[in-house]
């Protein structure tokens, strides 16, 4: 009989986290066919978002430290919108060991207490009966992913991978999950309605409509500390690879091609007062019959985080459904439609009937 109950460990309680947590609040006595914007069912496979609890949390910044759970998520320097008021929850915030996880940036803004120990993740998980643990650590933290994925190995949980470190679409990492028969989600989840969903359905409506996409650009822009790490440059290169080949192995599916120096896709600047909002500035070129050019431009704004939790939501009930079959390795129905580099791309339509497939084949019964 397996547990109706999903345990989730979160290891990183910034904005996204705070975003996934207040969401879990507000709709907790939602009806039970009641439309919830963001998600892709109500019900997942017989899941519920009352269903999931968090039970553990780890960060390193001492504002955050020691506190419930319900108060460190509207800690600053998080500065998403507030739509809920998560009461107190019982589960405190343990201080992990910091890495590679706040830069020269974001030192100004994370307060790290360096003579408070770290406390012993394997354990913590194991002691709170996490199943699921979900990855919100910043851009570029390449070691602290790396240990907190084995934590996960170690402890006996699922891994779910919202960043751009490659996890799930790394064969060494891949194999890792599947040797310690542990299923892995990945990696860089996919907004709802975000930068990178709104830039493969344009090219997909461009290549359907027999245009060639002759150069393309997505600037972003934004105010939270996600944007604030992403000022090293040198933290950026997997985010980069991540969102450009999403973009690119939409092109190159449907037999064209395009150089790498007519794609450009990154985050570019952060302006503080723009806070949690993100602004995309989008451009496509093409030409018409008869070779006579055009072009695309688009602008969109969104909340970042909120924007992503629904997502969320939906990644740790197909994970919840995995743990239940004992699937192992790399679960690429959910990593295809959630994340932007899956370890295998497909088409958002194709990816999206894949994860309907794999709910009906996995879903709870009884
Ligand atoms: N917003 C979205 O829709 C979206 C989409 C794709 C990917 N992401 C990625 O999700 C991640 C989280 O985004 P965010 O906006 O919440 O960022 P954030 O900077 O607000 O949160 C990161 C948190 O990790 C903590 N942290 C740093 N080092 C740590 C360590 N070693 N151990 C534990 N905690 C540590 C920080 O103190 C902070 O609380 C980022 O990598 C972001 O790029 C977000």
């Amino acid at each position: 009989m397996v547990k109706k109950e999903i345990r989730v460990a979160v290891v990183g309680l910034g904005n996204c986290a705070s975003s996934l947590i207040q969401g879990l609040y507000y709709y907790r006595n939602s009806k039970k066919e009641e439309f919830v914007p963001g998600l892709m069912h109500v019900n997942f496979g017989g899941y519920y978002i009352e269903d999931i609890k968090i039970v553990a949390a780890f960060d390193v910044n001492s504002n955050k430290i020691g506190k419930d759970i319900g108060e460190a998520i509207y800690e600053s320097p998080n500065n998403t919108a507030i739509f809920a008021k998560v009461p107190k929850t019982g589960v405190k915030v343990q201080k992990g060991p910091v890495l590679d996880g706040v830069n020269k940036y974001t030192a100004e803004v994370v307060p790290v207490n360096q003579k408070q120990k770290a406390v012993d993740v394997v354990k913590i998980l194991k002691d709170s009966g996490a199943e699921i643990v979900i990855n919100y650590l910043p851009v570029g933290s390449q070691k602290a992913t790396e240990f907190y994925a084995q934590c996960a190995i170690d402890a006996g949980c699922g891994f779910v991978n919202c960043i751009p470190v490659f996890i799930a679409s790394d064969p060494k990492w891949a194999k890792k999950f599947e040797k310690a028969g542990l299923p892995v989600i990945g990696d860089d989840i996919k907004a709802q309605v975000g930068a990178t969903i709104t830039h493969r359905t344009l090219v997909n409506l461009f290549l359907d409509r027999g245009m060639k996409i002759e150069r393309t650009y997505q600037l972003n822009t934004g105010g939270n500390t996600d944007f604030l790490n992403m000022l090293e440059r040198e933290r950026l290169s997997s985010k980069k690879i991540s969102k450009t080949e999403s973009v690119k192995s939409m092109i190159e599916a449907r037999g064209q091609t395009i150089d790498d120096d007519n794609i450009h896709i990154g985050p570019s600047d952060y302006v503080p007062w723009q806070k949690d909002n993100k602004i995309c500035f989008l451009r496509i070129e093409s030409k018409h019959f008869g070779d006579v050019p055009m072009n695309l431009e688009l602008r969109l704004s969104v909340e970042d985080s909120p924007n992503s939790a629904g997502v969320a939501i939906d990644s740790i009930r197909c994970m919840k459904l995995a743990l239940n079959n004992k699937l192992k390795g790399p679960i690429i129905e959910p990593a295809a439609f959630f994340q932007k580099r899956p370890p295998k791309q497909f088409e958002d339509r194709i990816a999206r009937q894949m994860v309907e497939d794999y709910i009906e084949k996995y879903r709870l019964v009884g």
